[in-house]
């Protein structure tokens, strides 16, 4: 009981609501939204892409916060304590362990942001430049990504130290809205460059005859990770939220302010990469080779160049933070650790696990898994077959294990603006699970099939 007692909490609902966004919006956002809404029919993708979070990430997102309030615990402690006999303690185990994973790589991700925020300042970006030659060069050195990549987890570790309230939650309430000023900055000037509507007809154009079921399978794996389902963010932050506050509006917040961040980044990127004359594409391709490119061919390119990487930088940040603080809380209430222990502990085995992650690119480059590099493989296990397990059983957990009527109960109380009912309990006994099956099973023939 002490340890309930003793648990943090969120200041406010808007401390939640602003760490929770924070997990939510990251690479997901900047990096592949835009591109995959690009290909997949512009407009008419975004609106399958809100279906599938009105009907399957939103549901879901309140589930995992409501089995976090109503345990008080990590997803280990979570899933044992509402299951007879602990049985289904190794979910809650399976969603720690991605986290851990899922942090190595990300985190490798984001110390190469720091690089070249750092470069955009020391020489900023040159139009005589061959960018690809440049992110090859830097990733494939030895040193300096494991360098950034350690730098990159010790501004992890110092926040998630300081505790939910004075690290998570304050550093939320700085990175949060600065990230939202920095991106509308950048979607000003990308929008009034001349030659911008190209870019926004590629990102918005509603092309109804692209949807099939292959975009379906792509929406709704974006929502998932976009949302950060499966992972355990949202039982962990759900945890700390306060028995005051209402589940259905806060979470709300957060989904609407991850779509919101997520249509602006395509407003920011496309209109200036077309501008500029450039090809679009996703991933680490579009944000250290194409937009370096894009800003230095812009007037004032190298400050825009460096309000990007502030920006993807702070997105990575603050998604790190949530993952750092999944296998932190775990190890705090499971093993009795203090939270310094625990973060610096953890930090330094995720920093070590990542290594490999880096090396891929030099040293380790002929090591691959199904063609894929080192870290395009920790990408592909955990996001691609793991995650999708781990959202299935925490449908299945909540439907029928701890059971739908208890999970409501939890959602409705206090009562907001929404209120869960029958629709819901048809959502996660029965849509939810076909779809993330569907998912799943399209995810593997993708890959092993053909
Ligand atoms: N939601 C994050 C993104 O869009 C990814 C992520 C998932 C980060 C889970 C942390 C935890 O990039």
């Amino acid at each position: 009981m002490e340890e309930k007692q003793n648990r943090e909490q969120w200041g406010s609902k808007i401390g939640f609501i602003l760490a929770t966004a924070g997990s939510a919006v990251g690479l997901g956002n900047i990096w592949r939204f835009p591109y995959i809404a690009g290909v997949n029919g512009g407009a008419a993708f975004i609106l399958i892409y809100i279906a599938a979070i009105l009907l399957i990430g939103y549901p879901l997102m309140c589930t995992e916060v409501a089995l976090g309030r109503r345990t008080q615990k990590n997803p280990v402690g979570a899933f044992a304590s509402l299951s007879k006999g602990k049985s289904w303690r190794f979910v809650g185990g399976l969603i720690v362990l991605v986290a851990f994973f899922i942090l190595s790589y990300y985190s490798v991700i984001g110390g190469w942001s720091l690089a070249y925020m750092t470069k955009s300042v020391i020489g900023g970006f040159k139009p005589t430049f061959n960018y690809e030659e440049l992110f090859t060069g830097h990733i494939s050195q030895v040193w300096e990504p494991i360098i950034w990549h350690g730098i990159f987890m010790i501004l992890t570790i110092v926040i998630i130290e300081s505790g939910v309230l004075n690290g998570i939650q304050k550093w939320s309430k700085i990175l949060m809205p600065g990230l939202f000023i920095l991106l509308l900055a950048l979607a000003i000037r990308s929008m009034t460059l001349s030659g911008a509507s190209e870019g926004i007809a590629f990102f918005l154009k509603p092309d109804f005859s692209k949807i099939t079921f292959g975009t379906i399978q792509a929406a709704i794996s974006q929502a998932f990770y976009s949302l950060s389902i499966g992972m355990g963010p949202l039982i962990t932050y759900g945890s700390y939220l306060s028995k005051k506050d209402n589940i259905p509006d806060n979470v709300g917040w957060v989904a609407g302010a991850d779509t919101t961040v997520a249509i602006i980044a395509g407003l920011a990127i496309f209109p200036a990469v077309f501008a500029m004359g450039y090809k679009p594409n996703a991933g680490a391709g579009l944000a250290f080779i194409t937009l370096p490119a894009v800003f230095s061919q812009m007037a004032g390119g190298s400050f825009f160049g460096f309000i990007f990487f502030v920006l993807l930088s702070v997105a990575a940040l603050t998604s790190a933070m949530s993952l750092l603080e999944v296998v932190v809380a775990w190890i705090i209430d499971e093993k009795g650790w203090n939270r310094r222990k625990a973060s610096i502990g953890i930090g330094i085995l995720v920093f070590i696990v990542g290594i490999p992650a880096t090396l891929g690119y030099s040293v380790l480059s002929d090591v691959k898994f199904l063609g894929m590099d080192l870290l395009d493989t920790y990408d592909f296990i955990t996001n691609n077959i793991v995650l999708p397990i781990t959202g299935l059983f925490t449908a299945i957990f909540a439907a029928y294990i701890w059971k739908v009527e208890y999970a409501m109960e939890e959602i409705n109380t206090p009562k907001g603006k929404i209120t869960f009912g029958s629709f819901y309990r048809f959502l996660i006994m029965v849509i939810i699970p076909i779809a993330v099956c569907f998912i799943m099973i399209m995810n593997l023939i993708e890959k092993f099939g053909a």
